[in-house]
């Protein structure tokens, strides 16, 4: 052992001379000569209790791995709430890069516990200094640094972890995995990536440094509040271990309890730290279609009027880049979607409660004077324009050709970006737009290192392309009718000596150059995760100042921890793939129940790629159990609205109505993810976390509490095989109970129609009792409740309904149902006047006819119920309006 041990110190020197002499950096080094690195010592430790602090220092010389190491540290250790521990470890001489507050608020500490009062606690070893977290109870073991020496040097931090042997790792997104993630020689990538179909394994979009782990004994959950360019790696090798390579910034912990009972408790400690979700409009949950390639309003105006005449409930109308003029963000194309036609889709659409959201990019293009292209002069006058060291703006090549970015980190960026919103999407004269996507903002560029001549490759490519399309006739009437060894030559921002394992290759290929410098000084190297979500906060804000008061719409790509409170956000560029259909689930699941960023879905029957009939009818039915449904594809992809085949049609006839007649339900718990971040989405294992079967499970989920849904995920199949934990559950469509017995339950013969759903036993569900084609008359229908007792038969539920659109409602209707001894309660708050009535009762799970059924204590007379014996189903017609408590009950 102790030979072993001098060889790699041995090992260490050599390297690190060599790389000295010869001035080039190593991108790997094998783990055992970083574990063989002598750490740091800790001195000086004092603690108060709540707070301990600590001087570490570097052991002898260090190991100068990718850059020398940092002599002294300074530790600080603070018992946040009896639930989260925060621990940060910064270099104790000089400033270094931390995610700024304005970007991410640190979340209030509760004025510090005491280590006796909190659920877990920190241990630490002073030399070689190594820490632990474990849980106060048990003394389990949850996060240990022993054997692993820090290492922090000024472009590389490395903080490994031993973990159990096949440990069940969730999170540390944005990438396309099993939700369960692989343990075997894993590296997750954060770093924002312009990725064109989302391949296994690759950095994506998003960048989210937190993960769940959980065991039989318990969840907890450890996040780290860190920016820049990281690679997490997840190894089998010598026992099952996490490791941190992080290319600047500092070490800043939060270590969540979690719980040992409830996997859903983590969830909502991760929400006091990066905040819950934004409440969002109750139009969102509508249908919203959207492609790349409508070539004109006429186009645009033929898929309103198709939707309507399928029947197919369309709440919200998208368009892509393809309306802008040469592709310029805040202009519209004046011969293929001019103003005034425009204006007049809009007003069409905002007539029949119907929606419109359009596309803005954050790269803006570069334009000659002679041009007056507003929005260009504009930020260079006001000079918010992201700079490089030579003090001129940072050149891409993004859609409309070469391309500046904004620099969200200037003081005035927001009231330009506000401005620009202002007068583009005016309501009065401009596009009156209700939501707005944003994309392209990890930031993107089709710019190839070493982008010398950004220009010669706009021309290049094409860029912006000639539109050749016949003009519409203007005054045609519009609504008619349809990791290797690699050594590289040390540069600080644009190629440390670290390499993460980006994609894309180096950190500033197809992106805004990382020695870009933002006004507040700040290092797009150390910023660039952060470019998508200041962008979201900037365009939530301009939203929120059209209609104050109002709750936004905006959906994002690229999303840093924290988005959630203010925007929503879809998957990116997958392809129209099977796979890609399924993995959409695990990628859904990420946002849903560990990111807090609940208002998520994927591009429903595929972005790139021409999609197939089984495929979209499928996917369209998936797609209404992701929060924010949305069908979308690429301009070289056939048309995939659903009413283009008729079996899609139907499917997404069958299952929009079940969206919507659920959507008081989804909504509450939307709610309820705002008020305390619980999720909207469950995997199956927060709700049976005892039941080892369920930890891998990714093609099923909770949408909401207690609606199971196990599509058919097997490429052009009708058959299924799916888990039912040992548990009651009743079949969403005939209501009739189905026992899970803990193993597999084959369906064969499940048509491209249909989708296999199951009520969770013990949930009573608001649902609306028929569904409508826009939500606005979705708002006008009668309730009827669903109660589905659970195993000790008993049952609750929760329905909030508000005004649908206010940030802080004038009132609100709040009511819970409880089911207990064959007596339904629907009791609360009434506030908010729904102008609905309670249609009916449904019981489920009834074994015999009841003899009396009572509605408040009077006996109803037998007209008023029905009994299904084969079904065990007792309906009671109730209509009363729901406007204050009520009893019902039988015997
Ligand atoms: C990006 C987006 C995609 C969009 C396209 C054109 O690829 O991810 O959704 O259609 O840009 O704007």
């Amino acid at each position: 052992m102790a030979r072993k041990t001098l060889w790699n110190a041995l090992r260490v020197f050599v390297l690190a001379s060599l790389l000295q002499a010869t001035g080039l950096h190593a991108t790997y080094v094998d783990p055992k000569v970083l574990d063989a690195c002598p750490g740091y010592s800790a001195s000086n430790v004092k603690s108060n209790g709540a707070v301990l602090t600590a001087d570490l220092s570097l052991n002898g010389q260090g190991c100068n791995v990718f850059g020398q190491d940092i002599k002294r540290l300074g530790l600080t250790v603070t018992y946040e709430t009896d639930t989260r521990i925060h621990v940060k470890i910064v270099d104790a001489n000089a400033t270094r890069y931390e995610v700024p507050e304005a970007v991410f608020p640190r979340p209030a500490a509760n004025g510090h516990v005491s280590p006796h009062a909190a659920a877990i606690q920190f241990n630490y070893t002073a030399s070689p200094f190594s820490f632990t977290i474990y849980r106060t109870a048990s003394r389990e073991v949850l996060f240990s640094t022993a054997s692993h020496p820090l290492i922090f040097e000024p472009q590389y931090l490395r903080v490994k972890t031993s973990l159990p042997d096949n440990a069940n790792i969730y999170g540390l997104g944005e990438h396309t995995h099993p939700f369960h993630l692989p343990t075997d020689n894993t590296t997750l990538t954060l770093w924002s990536r312009d990725a064109y179909s989302i391949p296994v394994g690759t950095n994506l979009y998003g960048n989210h440094p937190v993960y769940f782990e959980h065991r039989t004994t318990g969840t907890h959950g450890v996040f780290l509040l860190n920016s820049d360019g990281m690679d997490i790696k997840i190894t089998n090798s010598g026992g099952t271990s996490l490791e941190y390579n992080v290319i600047g910034g500092v070490l800043d912990f939060y270590f969540l309890a979690g719980s040992t009972t409830d996997p859903t408790a983590v969830a909502r400690q991760y929400a006091e730290v990066v905040g819950t979700p934004a409440e969002v409009p109750y139009w969102s949950f509508g249908l919203h279609q959207c492609r790349f390639g409508y070539k004109n309003y006429i186009d645009v105006a033929g898929v309103i009027t198709n939707y309507s005449a399928a029947g197919i409930p369309l709440e919200t109308m998208w368009t892509d880049i393809d309306y802008m003029d040469r592709r310029r963000i805040f202009t519209l194309d004046p011969s293929y979607f001019p103003l005034k036609r425009m204006r007049e889709i809009v007003d069409y659409l905002h007539a029949h409660d119907q929606r419109y959201i359009v596309m803005t990019d954050p790269a803006i293009a570069v334009t000659e004077p002679s041009e007056n292209y507003g929005a260009y002069e504009r930020a260079v006058k006001a000079d918010v324009l992201l700079k490089g060291p030579d003090g001129n703006a940072t050149l891409g090549v993004v859609w409309p050709g070469v391309t500046v970015y904004p620099d969200w980190f200037h003081p005035k960026t927001n009231e330009y970006w506000n401005n620009e919103f202002a007068m583009f999407y005016s309501p009065e004269n401009g596009l009156n737009i209700d939501g707005a996507w944003i994309d392209m903002n990890e930031p993107a560029s089709f710019c190839n290192l070493p982008c010398t001549d950004p220009f010669q490759q706009a021309k290049d490519q094409g860029l912006p392309p000639k539109r050749t399309d016949p003009i519409p006739d203007p005054n045609a009437p519009i609504f008619v009718n349809s990791s290797s060894v690699r050594l590289v030559k040390r540069d600080d921002f644009l190629n440390p000596p670290y390499a993460i394992n980006n994609a894309a290759g180096l950190i500033s290929s197809h992106t805004a150059f990382t020695n870009s410098k933002h006004a507040n000084g700040l290092i797009e190297y150390d910023t660039h995760n952060l470019y998508g979500t200041m962008m979201s906060s900037a365009t939530h804000k301009a939203m929120l100042a059209r209609r104050p008061g109002k709750r936004t719409f905006v959906i994002t790509r690229s999303t840093f921890a924290g988005a959630g409170r203010e925007v929503g956000k879809w998957l990116g560029d997958n392809i129209s793939l099977w796979t890609q259909y399924r993995f959409s689930i695990a990628g859904m699941l990420g946002f849903a129940t560990i990111y807090q960023i609940p208002m998520v879905g994927s591009d429903i029957c595929g972005f790139g790629g021409d999609t197939t009939e089984n495929l979209c009818a499928r996917w369209a039915m998936l797609g209404a159990f992701y929060p924010f449904m949305r069908n979308h594809n690429q301009d070289t992809s056939i048309s995939q609205e659903f009413y283009r085949w008729a079996s899609v049609t139907k499917a997404a006839k069958n299952v929009l109505d079940i969206r919507y007649r659920l959507l008081d339900y989804v909504y509450t718990a939307f709610h309820q993810a705002h008020l305390d971040g619980t999720p909207v989405l469950h995997p199956m294992w927060f709700k049976y976390p005892k039941d080892t079967n369920t930890y891998p499970i990714d093609l099923q989920f909770f949408y909401g509490d207690s609606i199971l849904v196990s599509p058919v995920t097997a490429d052009d199949s009708t058959s299924v095989t799916f888990y039912l934990p040992q548990d009651i559950f009743y079949d969403f469509a005939t209501l009739a109970p189905v026992r899970g017995t803990g193993g597999p339950v084959t369906l064969n013969n499940v048509s491209f129609t249909e989708i296999p759903l199951h009520i969770r036993g013990g949930a009573v569900l608001p649902l609306r009792a028929q569904s409508a084609m826009t939500t606005t008359e979705l708002r006008k229908r009668d309730f009827e409740f669903v109660v589905a007792p659970g195993t000790d038969g008993s049952a609750s539920g929760q329905l909030y309904i508000d005004d649908g659109e206010s940030i802080t409602p004038p009132s609100a209707m709040d009511v819970k149902m409880v089911f207990k001894n064959r007596r339904l309660t629907v009791q609360g708050n009434f506030g908010f006047q729904a102008g609905v009535k309670t249609s009916r009762v449904r019981f489920l799970g009834v074994a015999k006819a009841p003899k009396h059924v009572q509605l408040n204590g009077k006996m109803l007379a037998q007209a008023a119920y029905a009994y299904d014996a084969t079904k065990q189903v007792l309906d009671v017609t109730v209509g009363l309006p729901l406007t204050g408590p009520f009893t019902l009950q039988y015997d």
